[in-house]
This record gives structure tokens, sequence and C-alpha cells, in this order.
């Protein structure tokens, strides 16, 4: 289930700009690009930078490390060239010594994207609520295993299981 969550004013974010925000610990890259807002994922989907620090450009993102480019409107990768011809460059430097290292390529994943709603003046995006409604099962907390103690002579004893059940001290 989605909740929209109110992050900022509507007239905050003029066009062709970019804010990034945080919600439930997700951070978030919300844009206006030509009047629309979309929000995806602040983190690269390459390496993990923020692409607050990024440039945008049509409806596109490029990553400040490595100038990997993303649609802002569907997260998609666009390319995993920069634009520019010296981060290129620096790109394959980087790679090259990855490949030195034997260190395979970091497969790019596209940004994840949200969903979002201009309500009374104000932008809000959409996140999945708590872990019980998007279907993921808490997690049991087990108890803490408890061990016979004895003390014989001075000495402490901690009774452990033996594989055929038997129990020892230790
Ligand atoms: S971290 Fe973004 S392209 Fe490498």
């Amino acid at each position: 289930m989605i909740k929209f969550v109110p992050i900022l004013k509507l007239k905050d974010l003029s066009v062709g700009k970019k804010k990034k925000v945080e919600i439930s610990g997700e951070e978030i890259l919300v844009c206006n690009i030509g009047g629309e807002i979309y929000a995806v994922s602040d983190r690269c989907g390459h390496m993990g930078v923020s692409l607050s620090r990024g440039e945008i450009f049509d409806s596109q993102v490029e990553c400040p490390l490595h100038g990997s480019i993303f649609d802002l409107k569907t997260g998609k990768l666009i390319s995993d060239q920069p634009r520019e011809m010296i981060f290129k460059k620096m790109k394959k430097d980087f790679e090259d010594l990855l490949k030195d290292f034997g260190i395979p390529p970091v497969k790019i994943k596209p940004l994840k994207t949200y969903p979002v709603e201009i309500r009374k003046g104000k932008i809000h995006v959409g996140i999945e609520r708590f872990l019980k409604s998007s279907g993921i099962p808490p997690v049991k907390i087990k108890p803490i295993e408890t061990y016979p103690v004895e003390i014989k002579k001075g000495r402490i004893y901690v009774g452990v299981e033996r594989p055929n059940g038997k129990s020892k001290n230790k």
C-alpha cells in the first residue's frame, strides 16, 4: 500500500530544479521537469553516489561520479557513458583499474521511481507503507538460549548438549 507524504511546496521547486529529500530512510531525488514533478531514488544505480549532485538536462540526470545518465521520468539507464570527453576518459581509466585488479564491472541498475501527487499546492511522494502492509513478515524474536550451571569445588561448570542428546559439563 502506498502512502503519500508531503515533502515541500510546489512553488519551492521551480522548473529545472531538483531537491533531495529523505522519507523513512529512503533518499529520494525530486525534480521539476518542465512543470511536471518526478521522483526517483537519489542513489545512482552504479555505485550509489547521490544524484542530487549530478547535472539535470532535458529529463535526465547525469551521475556526478562516472557519468551514467538516467531518465528521471522512468528511472531507466539511458547511457553508461558521460557526456563530456574528459569524463569518458576518467571512466575508462577507472574501468581499466578495476580490470587490473580482477574486479568485474559493476552492473548499473535502473533507478527506483516514486509516484508523485500535488495536493493543495504541496508535492507528495508515495512510498510503501511500513513493513506489515508491504507484505514483509516481521522478524521473529527468539528467546536467548540458557545453559545449566554448576559450581563444584570453586569451579564453574556450564552444561552443554552432546550430539547424542546427553548433557556434559565443561
Ligand atoms: S556511481 Fe554513478 S555512474 Fe558510477
